[in-house]
């Protein structure tokens, strides 16, 4: 099987970009993990990148340059699918248009419910019966693309922030991978 080039974009921990490089070790799994992204030199999820010998590049998202550099590096290196995978900046529109249907993120609600930031905190203060999260093609508005999978467990009655995130992050490990198997199996 011809895996398809991906790049993993992140901004901080990296526990998704962990899980994806594990999955992407078996001969199955439909991408190969070809370099990393980030907006921060100090996310802790560059390690993985370096423990596993994927480049990784740092880009400057106060300097308005970085766009081009980037959407550059990405078609040299002849990337098929960018997973978001806690990448939290926003990206310009332009780069929608370049690269259609090939933006995935990982958002910790169960979109359309909760976009943006916060998520954990409005859902307890929304007293939701069940939460989740949703990986989705990025399009030009926050949080709104098509949902491609989405997993959901019950709140319980003592849960907080952190036991929500807790909860939510375990099951991203599990809709992430399924999500890539997914768009390779119907396209
Ligand atoms: C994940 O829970 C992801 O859903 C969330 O950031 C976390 C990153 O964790 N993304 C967003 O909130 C995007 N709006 P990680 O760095 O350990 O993968």
């Amino acid at each position: 099987m011809v895996k398809k080039n991906a790049c993993v974009f992140i901004s901080g921990t990296g526990s998704n970009l962990k899980n994806l490089i594990l999955q992407s070790r078996n001969y199955n799994f439909p991408i190969n993990i070809k370099i990393v992204i980030s907006n921060n030199r100090n996310a802790f999820g560059l390690i993985y990148a370096k423990r596993n010998a994927i480049r990784y590049f740092l880009i400057n998202t106060k300097n308005d340059k970085y766009i081009h550099q980037l959407t550059n590096t990405l078609i040299k290196e002849k990337i098929e699918l960018i997973c978001l995978a806690g990448f939290m900046k926003i990206l310009p529109k332009k780069f929608f248009d370049l690269f259609r249907k090939k933006i995935i993120n990982i958002h910790p609600s169960l979109l359309p419910k909760f976009k943006g930031l916060n998520t954990y905190k409005r859902v307890l203060e929304n007293k939701e019966k069940k939460t989740g999260c949703t990986v989705h093609y990025v399009n030009k508005k926050l949080d709104s693309g098509n949902t491609i999978c989405q997993k959901t467990f019950y709140v319980a009655p003592n849960d907080d922030e952190f036991s929500l995130k807790i909860k939510t992050q375990r099951l991203e490990r599990v809709v992430f991978p399924e999500a890539i198997f997914k768009i390779y199996r119907y396209n």
